[in-house]
């Protein structure tokens, strides 16, 4: 298994999105995280903006929305052509439902999960979607330190998934670093979320090789 580097652009230089994501070419998405000041106490960009820089094309976008009633906003984040759309479970109506509709715009979807919500509800429901996304933090703001009591969780999903032979992303968001990456790997996690470390880094680009580096040692000796 290889892991996938998604660094999170929410503390990148906004004014110059064009030239941030243009640093982390290397990268495998960009992670946009989308906040309503609802969900959580915080405001970033909304559609407009995952348009435009979808149209770039500079690299597959990983939406992180983290709104209320993202029944009826998710959808469009698919059919403006992000790579993957990731809603959270506290927030949706009809988590299944909603997981269709993005799958069937052509988007990876993704669940999401604070770091108090149980992973037990969506163990049998875990086919429905493409990745589960382990808050490692509260939503709301980069750089806060990471959680290692989300590890159980991680491990939890991954023992499910390889029960039932799924191929299923595990994404940690929130505090990911060369000091916590390898904890994550370890855990069972394969999608890396990284914010702080990487744009407050003096060389981004560097940052995301160094991480990848991390996570695949990790990665190796646990298989
Ligand atoms: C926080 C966001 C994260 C954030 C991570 O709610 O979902 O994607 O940018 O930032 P760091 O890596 O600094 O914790
Ligand atoms: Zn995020």
């Amino acid at each position: 298994m290889k892991p996938t580097i998604s660094p999170s652009i929410l503390n990148c230089d906004i004014a110059d999105l064009v030239g941030e994501l243009n640093k982390i070419s290397n990268a495998d998405y960009a992670h946009v995280d989308i906040m309503d000041n609802h969900f959580v106490p915080n405001l970033t960009w909304g559609l407009p903006v995952v348009e435009s820089i979808v149209a770039r094309d500079i690299l597959p976008i990983d939406c992180h929305l983290m709104i209320e009633d993202p029944d009826r906003w998710a959808p469009a984040y698919a059919e403006a052509g992000a790579a993957s759309v990731t809603f959270h479970a506290e927030a949706a109506g009809a988590p299944l439902r909603l997981a269709k509709e993005i799958r069937a715009q052509g988007a990876r979807v993704g669940l999401g999960l604070k770091p108090t919500t149980d992973i037990h509800d969506y163990l049998d429901v875990l086919d429905a979607f493409d990745m589960i996304l382990v808050m490692t933090v509260e939503p709301g703001f980069g750089g806060q330190p990471f959680l290692e009591s989300q590890m159980n969780k991680i491990r939890r999903v991954r023992q499910a998934a390889n029960k039932r032979d799924l191929e299923l992303a595990i994404q940690v968001d929130g505090g990911i670093s060369r000091q916590t990456i390898q904890t994550a790997a370890e855990a069972g996690a394969d999608v890396f979320v990284a914010g702080s470390a990487v744009y407050r880094s003096d060389d981004a680009y560097q940052e995301v090789e160094e991480l990848r580096r991390l996570a695949t040692a990790a990665m190796h000796n646990h298989s």
